[in-house]
């Protein structure tokens, strides 16, 4: 080995030991290694909420935030194209004999013959959006306070 070669290796060995020290105290915020794969949530936490009809709305965050739902939707079919049970009481025909929230307007759109309001296909899938919650610690604690006071 020569002499610049030798300089090089020392040099390349100073920087990784001091690194390593430098490196040392710090740690991810959800404390594992940045390549480590996520540790899995507790299994099997409910959802909150019980039958629709006898909740509350959940107060909204910001204005245009799809609201959370707030009664149960374990059994619920999955939506498909032939079925979707949300339709069966928050649809325009169906909201006032079940006594539910109408969906908003921005769902709505005229069949093609234009006699009446469906609900539009980019709208049809509704748990993209609305989503059931449940009783999560936050992983980071935080301090956000929404815009919008609660709707009753
Ligand atoms: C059996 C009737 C029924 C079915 C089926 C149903 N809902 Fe509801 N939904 C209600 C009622 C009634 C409310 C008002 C709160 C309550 O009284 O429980 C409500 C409230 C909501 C709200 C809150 C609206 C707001 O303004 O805060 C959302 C969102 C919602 N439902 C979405 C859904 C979705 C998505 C589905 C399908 C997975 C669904 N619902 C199926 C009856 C129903
Ligand atoms: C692309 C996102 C999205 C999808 C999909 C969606 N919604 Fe919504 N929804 C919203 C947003 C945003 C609002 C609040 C503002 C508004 O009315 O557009 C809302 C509002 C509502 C409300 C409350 C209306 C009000 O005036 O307070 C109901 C009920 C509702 N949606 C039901 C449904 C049902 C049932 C479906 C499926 C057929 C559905 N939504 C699909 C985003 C969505």
């Amino acid at each position: 080995m020569n002499r610049t070669v030798k300089a090089a290796v020392a040099a390349t060995l100073v920087a990784v030991v001091f690194g390593c020290a430098q490196y040392g105290g710090v740690s991810t915020l959800r404390g594992a290694d940045v390549a480590a794969s996520d540790k899995a949530p507790e299994t099997s936490k409910e959802y909150e909420g019980k039958k629709p009809g006898l909740q509350k709305p959940i107060a909204r965050t910001f204005s245009t935030q799809p609201p959370l739902v707030p009664h149960a939707v374990a059994n619920f079919d999955e939506i498909t194209v032939a079925e979707n049970q949300c339709l069966e009481c928050h649809s325009l025909e169906n909201y006032r004999k079940k006594n539910a929230p109408k969906m908003g307007d921005t769902h709505l759109v005229f069949s093609k013959d234009g006699t009446k309001k469906m609900v539009t296909m980019d709208r049809y899938q509704c748990n993209t959006c609305h989503v059931p919650q449940v009783d999560a610690k936050p992983l980071v604690e935080n301090t956000f306070v929404g815009n919008v006071a609660p709707k009753q």
